[in-house]
């Protein structure tokens, strides 16, 4: 991934290496003596990913001592969580790409899709439990999150009358929970003060708001060769994200003529208004705001290395769906 450059070089070499032992961690837990389970397991570790919340939780634990031995599962723990929730997501939203690979419900059909997701979150219990009960606690009340976001969009679903604050509501539950604890795990394995654990959160918080509102805006204007997805899958679910919600508020061009397409379910006549009225750049202005209360979160952080590569995966975020 590219955001780690020249400014860090040493710490560049450290994290590669402790990214490395997350795959091996990876691998080694998804066996099964079933060989259907291992293979569905492994599908979408091969086909890629951006690794970002290990990441994140390698990078947090530099707040403290970064060689801590629980940081590499803890990390691995929390890509498997976020594994499990693309298995169950792209049978939920009916998806036929991920990682530029055909989903695994279309590879293998959703009742393995299903209980592949399920096994991949059992594995990362099973390293959580390893690591004690203040990080198994922390993980379980996430993925508690993450579900109560996830369940209130699929309730939302096909509704006009969403609002941009529910909107914010369960993207903050879906996605900012994980990333958040990615680095608040990583900073407090690491043995760092209260404070700057706090810091690292609040920073994980804005930075997980700013990268779910830029996937959702990859879905509204993105091509599938850059993200791997299939764009419009948001609008052909009926999920309505920010640049639909401004312009159903009135805030962009031909809210009108977007609520007709919206209640006629023609997703193709939606995305089309979406990608030319004015709505993504107001949706691009969210992004900075987030991106800007993310930077600011960093403040009480030394001005070390690691601080420039956690200021690094916010520009990250900003440059992807431009
Ligand atoms: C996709 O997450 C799901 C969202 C929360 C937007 P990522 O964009 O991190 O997906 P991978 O892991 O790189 O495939
Ligand atoms: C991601 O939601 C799944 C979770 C965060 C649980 P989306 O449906 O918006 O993500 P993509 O675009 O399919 O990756
Ligand atoms: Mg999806
Ligand atoms: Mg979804």
């Amino acid at each position: 991934m590219g955001p780690l450059r020249d400014p860090v070089a040493t710490l560049e070499l450290d994290i590669r290496a402790d990214l490395e032992r997350v795959e091996a961690t990876l691998h080694e837990v998804i066996r099964s003596d079933q060989s259907m389970v291992h293979e569905a397991a492994r599908y979408l570790i091969d086909a890629g990913g951006k690794r970002f919340r290990p990441m994140l939780t390698l990078l947090a634990g530099y707040a403290g001592d970064p060689k801590d031995p629980r940081l590499v599962p803890c990390a691995a723990a929390i890509e498997l969580t976020h594994l499990a929730t693309l298995y169950h997501d792209d049978v939920i939203d009916e998806t036929s790409v991920r990682r530029g690979v055909p989903t695994v419900n279309v590879r293998y059909g959703n009742s393995v899709a299903v209980l592949t997701g399920d096994f991949l979150l059992a594995r990362a219990s099973g390293l959580a439990a390893d690591l004690g009960s203040y990080v198994s606690r922390r993980l379980s009340d996430t993925i508690a999150e993450l579900c109560e976001g996830q369940i209130m969009e699929t309730a939302a679903s096909g509704l006009l009358d969403v609002t941009a604050e529910h909107y914010l509501d369960v993207i903050a539950r879906k996605t900012a929970s994980l990333i958040a604890t990615s680095c608040h795990l990583g900073a407090w394995l690491a043995g760092a003060s209260p404070q700057i654990v706090d810091a690292i959160t609040t920073y994980g918080v804005a930075l997980g708001m700013a990268f779910q509102l830029s996937d959702d805006i990859l879905d509204v204007a993105g091509e599938e060769q850059e993200s791997g997805k299939t764009p419009g899958t948001d609008l052909r679910e009926g999920v309505l994200t920010l640049p639909a919600l401004e312009t159903l508020a009135g805030r962009a061009r031909d809210g009108e003529q977007l609520r007709s397409a919206l209640e006629a379910k023609d997703a193709d006549g939606a995305l089309q208004i979406l990608r030319s009225n004015g709505s993504v750049e107001l949706a691009h202005a969210a992004v900075s705001d987030w991106q800007e209360r993310a930077r600011a979160a960093l403040g009480p952080l030394d001005r070390g290395s690691a601080r420039a590569a956690l200021e690094q995966l916010v520009d990250f975020i900003g440059a992807r769906e431009r």
